[in-house]
């Protein structure tokens, strides 16, 4: 795949994550654009690329770019997926996918038009362990599907002296805990189960609703470093853990709780699936294990292991049984989905990766769960468009 280039833009913690994924996926990394010429450097000088862009056209205009990440923060992914796109670049942009449906829906059509792979980093489907699941629903061996639980928490923001651009709404969007980290969940429930989310009731929570903001720039998950900066005081109207109850087209009932404010929990996803043939349940802090229940025999534990999954799993894995695979990993396999799609050249095939229409569902529940929380009652989601 070195003859797709790729330019990553955003230098904070996620987007050398894609520089690496991107290398490890054999795919050309063309250079990286930050907020300014002094973070592209640094950045570029420490990934070893051969390019710290100035600016986002030099991106749009290079035709050694064939695609384009976007790992910026959230409020600036819109402008930056479509400009992308309508330069005929390929766009793989982070989650969420917009700041509302009217943004993530005008990206979808656009897509739809183009004739250009547009995904969305929803990189937990592809922990091998998950797409174990996916195939477990498939095949029938779980059965009906009743119920889905589970969470998504971390201790990153506990104290009212944590701050990241995240807990402001017009930085991140209305919603934080729920869209930063609750979609990755409800996503991943998504490609496993199939199953669309109907309606959805919601209470959620801002426990520090002032933080103190450091004067300065902050890169996510750098202020567990102790060092004492200069704060200013801010108001805070997004929320820091929540509970949404879910119900799913069919019957399925569903529940999820998050919290960036639940200590010793450092980024830890966890779900639990009963169906009428048996349960399963994994947790991203290990990811190489799951938990299979039955009724009538010992339950099981699953370890990852390339002779021991479904046949549609095992192109997923790279090493074999013991030679655990995390986060990283995740994003190789995304991308190597992405770009094998691109290589294939068919853009009305199905896509093998989370698309712009998934990263549209996933904005559309979050402004159902808002509704709901507001309203303090159940609300009906409406439907997500289509890619
Ligand atoms: N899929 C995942 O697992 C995952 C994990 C973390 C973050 N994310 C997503 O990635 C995005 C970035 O999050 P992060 O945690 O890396 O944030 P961050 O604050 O650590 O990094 C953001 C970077 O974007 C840069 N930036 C800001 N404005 C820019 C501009 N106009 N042009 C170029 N660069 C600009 C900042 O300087 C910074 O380097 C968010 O949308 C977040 O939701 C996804």
């Amino acid at each position: 795949m070195q003859d797709i280039g790729v330019a990553v833009v955003g230098a904070g913690f996620i987007g050398p994550v894609h520089v690496e994924g991107l290398r490890r996926a054999g795919v050309n990394v063309t250079g990286i654009l930050g907020v300014s010429d002094d973070e592209s450097n640094t950045a570029a000088a420490h990934l070893g690329l051969p390019r710290a862009y100035r600016r986002f056209e030099e991106i749009l205009d290079s035709a050694a770019v064939a695609a384009v990440h976007i790992a910026t923060p959230n409020r600036l992914h819109f402008a930056l997926a479509r400009q992308a796109l309508q330069a005929g670049k390929h766009v793989l942009c982070e989650k969420p996918l917009a700041m509302n449906s009217r943004e993530s829906a005008e990206l979808v059509a656009l897509a739809a038009q183009s004739n250009l792979a547009a995904g969305v980093n929803y990189n937990i489907r592809y922990y091998p362990l998950c797409l174990q699941m996916r195939e477990m629903v498939r095949s029938g061996e779980v059965g009906r599907v009743f119920s889905v639980c589970g969470s998504y928490v971390q201790d990153w923001l506990l104290y009212p002296t944590d701050y990241n651009w995240r807990v402001l709404a017009e930085e991140g969007g209305d919603l934080r805990a729920v869209a930063d980290i609750g979609t990755h969940w409800l996503d991943l429930i998504h490609a496993i189960t199939g199953l669309e989310v109907e309606s959805v009731c919601a209470d959620l929570a801002t426990v520090h609703p002032v933080r103190q903001r450091p004067k300065g720039e902050v890169e996510t998950f750098s202020g567990k470093s102790g060092r004492v900066i200069a704060t200013e005081p801010v108001e805070i109207n997004t929320e820091d853990s929540g509970c949404i109850l879910l119900r799913f087209a069919g019957g399925g009932r569903g529940c999820l709780w998050v919290s960036q404010v639940t200590a010793g929990r450092k980024n830890c996803l966890r779900l639990e699936l009963a169906g009428s043939g048996g349960a399963m349940a994994w947790n991203s802090e290990q990811p190489n294990e799951l938990w299979i229940g039955h009724r009538e025999r010992a339950n099981e534990l699953l370890l990852r292991d390339p002779a021991l999954v479904y046949d549609a799993v095992r192109p997923y894995i790279s090493f074999p049984g013991g030679h655990n695979e995390g986060f990283p990993d995740t994003f190789k396999q995304c991308f190597r989905a992405f770009y094998g799609y691109i290589r294939q050249g068919d853009f009305a095939a199905p896509p093998t990766f989370p698309t712009f229409a998934d990263g549209h569902r996933e904005i559309v529940l979050c402004e159902a769960i808002l509704a709901s929380h507001r309203q303090r009652q159940w609300v009906p989601v409406a439907a997500a468009g289509e890619r």
